[in-house]
């Protein structure tokens, strides 16, 4: 969503404003502007729909030039994809850029309508920027005219303020929207995201809802909406910039792809003592009193995350024999969960950001259920609300479709599964041995994966031009198959639907002919049986099997060219293996059907909005 970078210091801020655009670039936008106080001390601002490379190119009819600026990229909401409503928002001698909505737009514009003020956009940020001239008109000092402006607002913001009588200052706030400060010498930085500042800062302060930010060249001061000081937490990133660039390769999303082998053995090694040859998730803080008195265990996400719950309420609900419940963050609030102290609720997000998972968080902590969080972002929103965390070590994931962030979150999630288990008594030390073992093993099986993917490529070719695909699994591989058919849609736009074999005689059979091709998980074990007959049942009616399978044996799923072989790994990790070839195929695809693989159309990779 909306992508918010700010500047102030000496050096050229238009080029750091752009550039930080571009590593924003990854939350999906459809506008894009820039504002910055020229050396006459004067606002300019050019803006315009469209991409970044749109923007640039006015910039070369209209070039800008200044140190102290602020830029966006907007994700539509209140309005709809245009110049007019493309941020910054001017009035006066201020500018707004916003992330976020302001549900009470509609009361606060009228009373302005009614007090003679007119609208160039259809936005509702329009009306923070003309509240703040307003406040201006009666005399008041700039941070008050900001604080009192955003006293009337209901609803979400993160806000940046340029002034231009004020050239070398910004003023920044946030509430329920992401927003972090990076600290420079000399100059400081705002922005929606890290990838935006990596070049030229690792220190950062993420700004907690409530806190308003003054930054100018000689320092900065966080203060609350009732004026009182707040001391910065400074925390250190340990990305870097170059793990936010392409690395060679066409697009983020493939890179990410091959990022795998090695973001998983991040995820596990801090959390495995090799030594006693344990779980160790310290930064979770669950005590052995409280898993021991866990009754049910929720798991809230949305998208990709979500059917990373999906897949582990297979392990933990074996492994731990714990009743686990799954939900869509956007619908668990709205049917009334029924959580007590001893309801464990778990949120899964790679940005932890998301503003529905952040709604489903708080419903937790308000019940009072045991809240931590699975997050990739350090020091994100979801990371801080929760009382523990485990975090994923993906590295930045630019790409919209979410890759790596799923792999690590399933480590993520098994880790806590043996733990739990460990620690109830339900898995003996011989067990998670055993399971330790196998999880070490695993990337050197995504490696090999990767690299015999070739057919992959083939069956891209093969079925580009397909209308539908269906994927069909079974047991813990059935949220693999949601995971594939969403891939799929996210980046070619083909339909595609995922469904657990065994429902396919109930519905999906009824659309299979020749032009279907479906996409077969087959795992070993007491499952296998039944889903070779869901295979033979779709050859019967002429659909095109594509079969990923775990055994050179089973080669009578169909012919040599429709299927692949995988190593086999246990059941609890085959998920990890199973979901290479799916993402390569839905890659492939789209890369041959030229669609924008990174920022697929209407999606953003960080929904920060309801
Ligand atoms: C968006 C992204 C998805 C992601 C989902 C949840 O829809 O496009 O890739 O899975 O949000 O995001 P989160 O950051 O909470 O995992």
């Amino acid at each position: 969503m909306c992508g918010i970078v700010g500047f102030v210091g000496a050096r050229d801020g238009v080029s750091i404003l752009l550039e930080g655009l571009k590593r924003l670039e990854y939350r999906g936008y459809d506008s894009a502007g820039i504002a910055v106080v020229g050396e006459q001390q004067e606002l300019q601002v050019v803006r315009c729909q469209g991409k970044i490379a749109a923007l640039e190119e006015r910039l070369q009819r209209h070039p800008l030039a200044g140190a102290t600026g602020i830029a966006h990229t907007r994700w539509a909401t209140h309005g709809k994809p245009s110049d007019d409503n493309a941020h910054p928002h001017r009035s006066g001698p201020f500018v707004v850029v916003h992330n976020g909505i302001i549900e009470n737009y509609a009361d606060l514009k009228s009373a302005l309508e009614q007090e003679g003020c007119a609208f160039s956009s259809e936005t509702d940020t329009e009306v923070i920027v003309k509240l703040v001239e307003r406040e201006w008109n009666l005399g008041k000092d700039y941070l008050q005219c900001v604080v009192d402006t955003l006293r009337q607002l209901r609803g979400s913001y993160a806000v940046v303020f340029l002034n231009e009588k004020r050239p070398h200052e910004l003023i920044a706030a946030r509430k329920e929207s992401p927003l972090i400060l990076g600290l420079g010498r000399g100059e400081y930085f705002l922005a929606s995201d890290v990838p935006a500042i990596l070049p030229y800062t690792r220190e950062v302060v993420y700004l907690d809802d409530g806190d308003i930010v003054c930054a100018s060249r000689e320092g900065f001061v966080i203060e609350s909406l009732d004026r009182g000081r707040r001391e910065p937490n400074i925390h250190q990133i340990d990305w870097n910039p170059v793990m936010a660039e392409k690395a060679g390769y066409k697009h983020f999303m493939l890179k990410e792809i091959y990022e795998q082998p090695r973001a998983v053995i991040d995820t596990f090694r801090s959390a495995l003592d090799f030594d006693k040859v344990q779980v160790c998730l310290p930064d979770l803080r669950l005590s052995k009193g409280q898993i021991a008195d866990i009754e049910k265990v929720f798991l809230i996400a949305c998208g990709t995350s979500y059917h990373a719950g999906l897949t582990a309420k297979y392990m933990i609900e074996n492994m731990c024999k714990i009743p686990v419940e799954v939900d869509l963050a956007s619908e668990f609030r709205y049917r009334a969960p029924l959580m007590t102290d001893r309801t464990l609720l778990i949120v899964i997000s790679q940005s932890g950001e998301t503003a529905d998972t952040r709604a489903a968080l708080q419903e937790g902590l308000d019940k009072g259920a045991l809240c931590r969080a699975i997050v990739n972002v350090v020091g994100s929103t979801l990371a801080r609300m929760s009382s523990g965390v485990i975090y994923t070590h993906a590295g930045p994931e630019i790409g919209v479709a979410s890759t790596k962030a799923f792999t690590t979150q399933l480590v993520a999630l098994y880790l806590l599964s043996l733990q739990l288990a460990y620690s109830l008594g339900r898995m003996p030390q011989e067990e998670l041995s055993i399971h330790i073992r196998e999880l070490l093993e695993i990337p050197g099986k995504m490696e090999a994966v990767l690299s015999g993917c070739a057919k992959v490529e083939d069956w891209a070719r093969q079925y580009m031009h397909a209308k539908d695909f269906l994927y069909l699994a079974r047991g813990i591989l059935y949220p693999i198959a949601l995971e594939g058919a969403l891939k799929l849609k996210e980046i070619s736009y083909i339909h595609a639907e995922g469904y657990a074999a065994g429902e396919m005689k109930h519905g999906p059979i009824a659309l299979i002919d020749e032009d279907m091709p479906v996409v077969v998980l087959m795992q070993r074990g007491a499952l296998y049986e039944k889903i070779l007959s869901n295979v033979q049942e779709v050859r019967a009616r002429g659909g095109q099997i594509i079969a990923l399978i775990e055994r050179e044996s089973d080669a009578k799923v169909g012919g040599e060219d429709d299927q692949l072989v995988l190593p086999e790994a246990s059941p609890w990790l085959s998920p990890l293996l199973f979901t290479l070839p799916l993402q390569l195929l839905a890659y492939h695809i789209a890369a041959l059907r030229g669609t924008d693989v990174d920022q697929p159309r209407n999606l953003a990779k960080s929904v920060t909005v309801e």
